[in-house]
């Protein structure tokens, strides 16, 4: 899906992403270990068709949005963060981002980015509650959840391989303050 205006903090905003963005630093991202070692895209080398086909697959998606993380000082676009599946009958979605440009981690945009898209979900979207899966082992993605207010909830054991051996997914949620009980 496509959401026309500017979800603005107060040092990234978010706007959907375009096919104008699949350049040569989206690709370099995708491929990069580091990166992607929590990805489930890492299973396949991305390339400039498999990022055009999921960026135009997400904007005729019914039920996710691909938001672009970018600085406002600079209007850099240093990383992605989409919301979906979108659960429309239980009124709940899920979330995953990467910040791409190594320069800009540690620093707090991936909190703002997963503050604003929360905001999002909740205020515009009507959601309940959000959640994200983590592998175990990604310190940062937990940092950002933890510090962004999502609770751990849960543990799948043998969920995913990492480096060649299973490990666990972490499930964090959050719920909308504002729902009705
Ligand atoms: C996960 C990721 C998005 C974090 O981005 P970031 O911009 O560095 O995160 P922030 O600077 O916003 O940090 C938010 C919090 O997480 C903590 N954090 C960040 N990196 C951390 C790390 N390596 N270990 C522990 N905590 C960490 C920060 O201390 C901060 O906590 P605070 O608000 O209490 O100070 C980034 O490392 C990334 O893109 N990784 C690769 C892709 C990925 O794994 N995505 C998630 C898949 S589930």
């Amino acid at each position: 899906m496509i959401y026309d205006e500017l979800i603005r903090g107060a040092r990234v905003s978010l706007r959907s992403v375009t096919t104008r963005d699949c350049n040569q630093n989206y690709i370099t991202w995708m491929n990069d270990y580091e990166t992607n070692r929590f990805m489930e895209t890492r299973w396949n080398p991305q390339t400039e068709d498999t990022i055009l086909n999921y960026v135009i697959s997400m904007r005729k998606s019914e039920d996710s949005y691909l938001f672009a993380i970018v600085v406002n000082e600079s209007e850099r676009h240093i990383g992605n963060i989409k919301i979906g599946p979108i659960n429309k009958r239980y009124n709940h979605a899920d979330i995953s981002y990467f910040i791409g440009e190594k320069d800009c981690r540690g620093i707090g945009y991936a909190r703002e980015a997963v503050e604003l898209i929360c905001d999002f979900g909740f205020k515009v979207l009507g959601l309940r509650r959000i959640q994200a899966g983590v592998i175990e082992g990604n310190e940062a993605s937990m940092g950002v959840l933890k510090s962004s207010g999502f609770l751990l909830e849960g543990k799948s054991a043998d969920k995913c391989i990492i480096d060649g051996k299973y490990v666990a997914q972490l499930i964090f949620g959050i719920l909308n303050k504002e729902a009705n009980k």
